[in-house]
């Protein structure tokens, strides 16, 4: 095997209590890379569509990445070849879906398959995460954790990262609007204040406890009582326009929770089952209507399988 096709796919990271913790694979909606194994000894991206990024290697998150593992990998197998890697984006920059993880997941993917998987996939996450500094300025694994891992994931601590895939209820739904708006991870970050207070804690992680317990209960109510965020939507949700509307609209509707899909714009709901996720979705898409803003919504069940050859 010298050349892969995979889909790299998109993300909800946070889920309201779990900010840089917990992040929830989507079906459907992903980028699409090619990697291919080369005389040539490194690391190359040889081109790039849907998007104006960097070719350089060094200033892209896939590139840091692949680069990440490529030195690593040195250790284990004998390399005598090096990768191109073709980046062919769907999931726009910005979106708050996980564009930026999806390239660094794909990237270290794929490598890892051609190298005959020296890596275990949870090893992989801890390369994909390298490459997130390059997008955010700060490594967090809550978006490519579950690219790579597929289903939902916690995060439970990150020196050393240690990473767990959480069972979840089959006929859990997510509900996603991406309005046409750029917000940047580092931005959406500079906002949050460093410190957060005792109360505000004990509510967090009592919720952070409570969804985890929900999906492994499969107590769907469960998880649509933790489906709560006191710290970060607070701070961020002014980036947002209609935020408040549509998440109401979006619970009014049927949703178990909503809120911002990782650092935003996308606005996120969870519920059961895929007729009240098509009346959700018209709802957060009437509520949105009068900004004047374009927006894409898309419908998904939770996508188990994560990064994968197509
Ligand atoms: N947990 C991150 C954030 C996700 O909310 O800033 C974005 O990459």
């Amino acid at each position: 095997m010298t050349e892969i096709k995979i889909f790299c796919p998109a993300t909800i990271a946070n889920l309201n209590c779990g900010f840089d913790v917990m992040g929830l694979c989507l079906d459907g909606i992903g980028d699409e890379m090619i990697i291919r194994k080369v005389a040539q000894k490194g690391v190359r991206i040889t081109k790039i569509t849907g998007a104006d990024l960097p070719l350089e290697t060094e200033k892209n998150v896939a590139g840091v990445a692949a680069l990440a593992l490529y030195n690593d990998a040195i250790y284990r197998v004998s390399i005598e070849h090096g990768f191109e890697i073709e980046i062919h984006k769907k999931i726009k920059a910005g979106s708050g879906i996980g564009s930026s993880s999806a390239s660094a997941a794909g990237a270290v993917f794929g490598i890892n398959e051609l190298l005959g998987k020296p890596f275990t996939k949870h090893e992989l996450v801890f390369f994909a995460m390298k490459g997130e500094v390059v997008a955010s300025g700060s490594e967090h694994a809550d978006n490519v954790a579950p690219c790579i891992l597929g289903g939902f994931t916690l995060v439970r601590g990150y020196n050393p990262l240690d990473v767990i895939k959480i069972e979840s209820p089959s006929e859990l739904y997510a509900v996603v609007l991406h309005p046409h708006i750029e917000v940047k991870t580092s931005d959406s970050r500079a906002v949050l204040s460093p410190t957060v207070s005792l109360k505000s804690a004990i509510t967090q992680w009592g919720n952070l406890g409570g969804l985890i317990a929900g999906l492994y209960t499969k107590d769907y109510e469960l998880i649509g009582r933790s489906l709560q965020d006191v710290i970060v939507e607070p701070a961020r949700k002014h980036l947002i326009p209609n935020f408040d509307l549509v998440k109401n609209e979006a619970l009014k509707n049927g949703a178990l929770g909503a809120g911002i899909s990782g650092a935003g714009p996308s606005i996120f709901a969870l519920c059961k089952g895929e007729t009240i996720a098509n009346t959700i979705a018209k709802s957060m898409s009437d509520a949105y209507s009068d900004t004047g803003i374009a927006c894409d919504i898309y419908i998904s069940k939770v996508n188990s399988d994560g990064t994968k050859i197509i």
